[in-house]
């Protein structure tokens, strides 16, 4: 690939800004030497295994981890953002059954805007007003578009559960049967959350920075953000990932679709890092969640398909899974619509992204690159009567 081109008239083109670092970050680590990340200096395999999703957040907008008092009154303050607006039921009532539940996301947090007043307000304070909203809001229209496009009624909120059994309970009711009933299903998905909740300057949340930096308002910059995360060469390849999986269907097949893949040069989803070259710091974590929940939910095949479609890859490209390779079908275990695996990464994601406006709202510089025109050079307009 190539990353740069210089000749003696032209300047230095970085395609894709690779290599390009593009500002200081306090929020988090990518070190692809060590195949490592750290969140405000904790390793993230330490976060998983030792902190909830609302700790994670807390960490990320704050800098420290919570105490048992500010983790308190951090849950009440966001948990009482829990009310559904009868606005946005109707909005996602009206939106079509067959549009990408991503668009839905974009358009209820754009319509969260609009009801805003203060949306413009440029302040830290209200950039974390903004970013609770989002997190009571998001799953409950994540839930909300799941169920009506399978003709099932609304599941309230309920105040007195964190994120993640939260969201659990509203897509898949509270049954015996339902993953929100099984603590350790609840944790694995947890875990996935907080895998997902940050990552430096990705494509989404670059986009959320440059937003931000033309003092635009915080509901803009995430609206842009879910735009960016949508594409599948970002987090729109969990999806990918799965629905390459059901395509093949058998992990016998796994190999020869690989090496056909590779021979008629398309891109394996879930594979390759723009950072990692060597392997995805979160990948084991999240591994032995997806194996743990393949334990519980009869899924030996789906770790067969992996096993098999990550050692096809190996032996032939050396590219290594990323995070969405084992979180795609961790999420199909879990019952997840395929097509709503990136609204979850939007709800982990809004964690980091919300962090990172904060963090370009106090130290702004407008962000705009140059380019290195290739058009024609400067003429004249023929007027048209003599074209
Ligand atoms: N499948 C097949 N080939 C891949 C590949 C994949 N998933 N990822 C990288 N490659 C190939 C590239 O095509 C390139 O080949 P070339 O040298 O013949 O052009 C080579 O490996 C080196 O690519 P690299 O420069 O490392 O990739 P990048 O940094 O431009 O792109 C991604 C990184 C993530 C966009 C890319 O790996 C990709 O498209 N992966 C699939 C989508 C995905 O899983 N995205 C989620 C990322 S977390």
């Amino acid at each position: 690939m190539t990353t740069s081109t210089q000749t003696a008239q032209e300047p230095e083109v970085r395609k894709g800004l690779y290599g390009v670092i593009a500002d200081y970050t306090g929020v988090s680590k990518v070190m692809p030497e060590t195949n490592s990340l750290t969140y405000r200096g904790y390793a993230v395999q330490d976060l998983v295994e030792h902190c909830s999703f609302e700790e994670v957040f807390y960490l990320l907008w704050n800098g420290e981890l919570p105490d048992a008092e500010q983790l308190e009154e951090f849950n009440l303050r966001g948990r009482s953002y829990r009310s559904l607006d009868p606005g946005l039921i109707a909005l996602i009532h009206s939106l079509p059954t067959d549009c990408h539940p991503m668009d839905v996301m974009r358009t209820a947090v754009s319509y969260m805007g609009t009801k805003d007043p203060e949306h413009f307000t440029p302040d830290t304070d209200h950039i974390t007003h903004v970013g609770h909203n989002l997190l009571a809001q998001l799953p409950m229209a994540l839930a909300m578009d799941i169920r009506r496009r399978q003709g099932k009624n609304i599941v309230a909120p309920d105040p007195d559960k964190g994120v993640a059994e939260n969201l659990l309970s509203m897509v898949f009711g509270t049954g015996p049967d339902s993953p929100a009933s099984n603590p350790e299903d609840v944790r694995d998905f947890e875990k996935s959350l907080i895998l997902y909740a940050e990552h430096s300057f990705n494509a989404s949340t670059f986009t959320a920075r440059v937003i931000t930096s033309t003092r635009s308002d915080v509901y803009s910059a995430i609206t842009g953000a879910i735009g960016a995360l949508k594409g599948p060469l970002h987090g729109g390849a969990n999806e990918f990932v799965m629905h390459t999986m059901l395509e093949i269907d058998d992990p016998a097949k796994a190999a020869d679709w690989v090496n056909n893949a590779l021979d008629s040069k398309s891109l394996i989803m879930g594979f390759g890092h723009r950072v990692y070259k060597k392997g995805d710091s979160r990948v084991p974590s999240m591994e032995q969640s997806f194996r743990a929940l393949a334990e519980r939910h009869d899924g030996a095949r789906w770790v067969a398909m992996y096993e098999n479609m990550r050692d096809a890859m190996d032996v032939r490209t050396g590219i290594q899974p990323n995070l969405d390779f084992p979180a795609g079908p961790a999420y199909h275990l879990l019952g997840f619509p395929v097509d709503f695996f990136t609204p979850l990464f939007v709800i982990a994601r809004v964690a980091g992204w919300t962090a990172h406006v904060v963090e370009q709202f106090e130290n702004n510089s407008l962000i705009r690159p140059l380019s290195a025109y290739t058009g024609p050079e400067q003429r004249k307009v023929v007027p048209m009567d003599e074209r």
